[in-house]
């Protein structure tokens, strides 16, 4: 599979979310089912997997760690502290932004002992605490590289000037955003800084969190446990407008001879030589369809069919909830 760079590393262009393998979009699999997928994905060629202390409140990385262990040297492990599991008052956890240096150190620590591992190639800070200097969390993770446990940095959903004040403090190697046609707004700024200051963008939810597999038709079948159920896009009056898309773009993904998936894919590599795709599966079956899209070269009339169809005047709802939108410090279309 072609590589693409970030920072020290080259990984594979289209890389493997383990997201929901533990969490966020329903029932998560089985535990056989996941090993089976992740060891799959490392022999198909996928040399990147990302997690974070988030997933599954730590049970992701749990799963990372005693899976791909064994493997460790054939992969770049993406991690992401700064928003973890905090215990609340009836002792469950809760989902918590703390970019504060020590609550960064934590994360850290307790990842690598979850990851079984004494590095985390790529950490990022996985939401700005804006409560917190940008300046401060990236100081502490600088530290971290210092220390060896960590070796490159990286952000998440950050707007391009946090994105130059942290990398004035240490370089940093990518930001995480989502990424895919009906999500955008990297394209407002936060893409040409990635550029500018020789990042690379890994561009999570390129299949738009599923929507573009065309396999999802009726989101108020969605778990209740599922986070797609707060997101706008996919409520109501808004996804029956989206879905109204899906034809056009059927035909399209027929016209250029690939599956719906691979060409949302193979759309968000052709955005840029400093983009990595970051798409995520709980099916053997769709990750090798999924793979299949870096080998899926799109031309210049599938890429304006595409931007005539798909875009932020003609996909309704916001990506986020308002309360969601609000953690989060990037640039957003009005
Ligand atoms: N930094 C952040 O804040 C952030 C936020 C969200 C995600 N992420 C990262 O990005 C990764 C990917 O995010 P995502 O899971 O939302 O990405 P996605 O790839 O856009 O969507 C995944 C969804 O699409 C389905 N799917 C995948 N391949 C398919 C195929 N070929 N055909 C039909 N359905 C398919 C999956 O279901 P099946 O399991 O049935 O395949 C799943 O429901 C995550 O794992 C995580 O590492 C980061």
């Amino acid at each position: 599979m072609q590589g693409r760079r970030i920072g020290p590393f080259t990984v594979s262009a289209v890389s493997l979310g383990c997201m929901n393998l533990s969490h966020a979009y329903g029932t998560p699999p089985p535990p056989g089912q996941a090993q089976a997928l992740l060891l799959r994905a490392l022999d198909l060629g996928v040399t990147m997997f990302d997690t974070a202390a988030l997933y599954g409140f730590g049970a992701n990385e749990t799963l990372l760690g005693r899976v791909l262990g064994p493997h460790r040297e054939r992969f770049v492990l993406a991690g992401k502290g700064g928003m973890a599991g905090v215990a609340g008052p009836d002792g469950a956890p809760r989902r918590v932004i703390d970019g504060r240096p020590e609550a960064i150190r934590r994360n850290c620590d307790d990842s690598l002992r979850r990851l079984q591992t004494d590095r985390i190639d790529l950490y990022f800070l996985h939401r700005w605490d804006k409560r917190v200097p940008i300046e401060d969390s990236v100081g502490a993770m600088a530290d971290l590289v210092r220390a060896g446990k960590v070796r490159a940095l990286g952000l998440s959903e950050v707007s391009a000037a946090t994105l130059r004040r942290a990398h004035a403090v240490h370089p940093i190697a990518a930001v995480q955003s989502e990424y895919s046609l009906w999500s955008r707004n990297v394209e407002i700024a936060v893409l040409q800084a990635c550029r500018d200051i020789g990042a690379a963008l890994v561009a999570f939810s390129p299949l738009a969190r599923g929507f573009l597999t065309g396999m999802l038709r009726d989101a108020a079948a969605l778990p209740g446990g599922d986070i797609r159920r707060a997101m706008p896009r996919f409520q109501s009056g808004n996804f029956a407008a989206n879905l109204r898309l899906l034809d056009g773009y059927a035909c399209i993904a027929r016209d250029a001879g690939c599956s719906m998936a691979q060409l949302a894919i193979a759309w968000v590599l052709a955005r840029g030589e400093h983009v990595v795709a970051l798409p995520g599966t709980t099916r053997i079956a769709h990750l090798e369809e999924n793979l299949g899209a870096h080998a899926t070269v799109l031309d210049a009339g599938v890429l304006q069919r595409l931007d005539a169809l798909i875009s932020r005047g003609s996909v309704s709802g916001a990506r986020y909830s308002d309360a969601t939108q609000a953690e989060i410090d990037t640039e957003e279309f009005g």
